[in-house]
């Protein structure tokens, strides 16, 4: 029986995850979606075009990878039916390789709405995306969520009804009324447009790897987002880490095979919260402009520091991790020499252990050391063995501090400027 490969973030998201599962796709015969909603924002790139994936799963590019978009998905209908058309217009064959879990619980009109209200009343601000990923994830836990089953279901109209009457209650003090029969109209149609992709892909899932098929992962968000592990409150309302995908799929532990911990050779971070190797000045700035980090989803200039390697190792322990995947080597070359942090200082105590206490993050000051950049044209390099010896520095010091093999390196924003190593 075949073994799921899983991918998912190290950090704060945007590590690179669509062109991790793009690559493996090209040998895998099915890629899931477990967690998140459009929140998420992928960004792979070929033929010289940009393609930001917000639900589907990136896989599908292959154009011969079944797309999953699992139980533990959030799901925005508009936002994927928009997807389904672009990919429809690129010659992607959406019709047969989409599938989406009847599972999956809804995201309507008033879940963004409450997600602006509650982020204005917030204190302390966390900068959610405003999709409504809290507050369906709320309903789903609070057990009034419509999950994509129930659209197709008689009581859909009056369960509806009952929803937007209620939450038109908690929004009247914004002022904020919204109109059942025109969301009624709009969800029917979209139902509609969605039903031939709709069934249950616990059962198909858990098929596929009966028949030894090659199936993929593609986590969104990232460990450090994640609301159990990550910097609450300056999180996601899902877990992105490891249990998260199994939950969010329906597979179970011993179906997963290699897990693919993806990271930038710098770090990033959208939105509030804590953030060690923050770079507050032209150095960060210089990061955002050479990565390119603008936020996929909400355009916001992402925050940018190095690369953290204690809390790296944090997500390697929680997931499992054995393979990484370095991406944006080829920006971090282009300095004349940059860091990593291989340990904090707090309280004037060296440690490298971490912890997301608030307390703690605050406290910790990062510890540097400093490699040699100016790598030069990394892009063509096929090979391990064709990088500068600086790199392979960096990439050797990140490998004997995590343990971990780093198997795919990332020399460029196109998808074949994609190093792949054997161990
Ligand atoms: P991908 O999959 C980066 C951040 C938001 C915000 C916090 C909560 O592209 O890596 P939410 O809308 O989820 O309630 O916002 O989480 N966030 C992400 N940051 N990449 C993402 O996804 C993110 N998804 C959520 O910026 O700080
Ligand atoms: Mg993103």
């Amino acid at each position: 029986m075949s073994k799921v490969n899983v991918v998912l973030g190290c950090f704060y998201g945007d590590e690179g995850k669509g062109r991790t599962t793009d690559y493996l796709a090209q040998t895998c015969e099915v890629a899931v979606r477990a967690s998140g909603g459009n929140n998420a924002g992928h960004t792979i790139e070929f033929n010289g075009k940009k393609f930001a994936m917000r639900l589907t799963p990136s896989g599908i590019f292959s154009g011969k990878t079944v797309a999953i978009i699992g139980n533990g998905v959030v799901l925005n209908p508009k936002v994927l039916i928009n997807e389904i058309n672009m990919l429809k217009e690129n010659g992607i064959d959406v019709d047969k390789y989409l599938k989406i879990s009847e599972k999956a619980h809804v995201i309507f009109p008033y879940h963004s709405e409450m997600d602006v209200m509650l982020e204005n009343h917030r204190i302390h601000k966390i900068g959610t995306t405003k999709n409504g990923i809290g507050p369906a994830y709320c309903d789903k836990y609070e057990r009034s969520g419509i999950r994509v089953e129930d659209l197709y279901k008689a009581s859909f109209k009056e369960v509806l009804r009952n929803q937007v009457e209620v939450k038109n209650q908690l929004l009247a003090s914004e002022g904020v009324s919204l109109n059942f029969e025109e969301i009624y109209a709009e969800y029917t149609e979209y139902a509609n447009i969605l039903k031939p992709y709709v069934c249950d892909t616990i059962s198909l899932i858990h098929k596929y790897i009966k028949e030894d098929k090659m199936i993929v992962c593609e986590g969104a968000q990232a460990t450090l987002l994640d609301i159990d592990f990550g910097s609450y409150p300056f999180v996601t309302s899902s877990n992105p880490t490891i249990g998260g995908i199994l939950t969010g799929s329906g597979i179970n532990a011993h179906d997963v095979g290699d897990v693919y911990g993806v990271i930038k050779a710098y770090s990033s971070r959208v939105g509030e919260g804590p953030y060690v190797t923050e770079l507050n000045d032209e150095i960060g700035d210089r990061i955002r402009e050479l990565g390119h980090e603008y936020g996929t989803v909400t355009k916001r200039p992402r925050r940018c520091g190095w690369l953290d390697l204690v809390a790296l190792q944090y997500a390697i322990n929680l997931n499992g991790v054995n393979y990484i995947n370095l991406n944006h080597l080829d920006t971090i070359g282009k300095f004349d020499t940059f860091k990593a942090c291989y340990a904090y200082e707090v309280d004037g105590v060296e440690t490298t252990d971490f912890s997301t206490n608030e307390e703690f993050l605050a406290k910790a000051k990062p510890v540097y050391k400093e490699f040699k950049g100016n790598f030069g044209d990394i892009s063509k390099c096929k090979t391990y063995e064709e990088l500068p010896e600086q790199a392979k520095e960096y990439i050797k010091y990140i490998e004997d501090y995590t343990g971990c093999f780093v198997k795919l390196i990332g020399t460029g924003a196109d998808r074949e400027c994609m190093i792949v190593r054997e161990k």
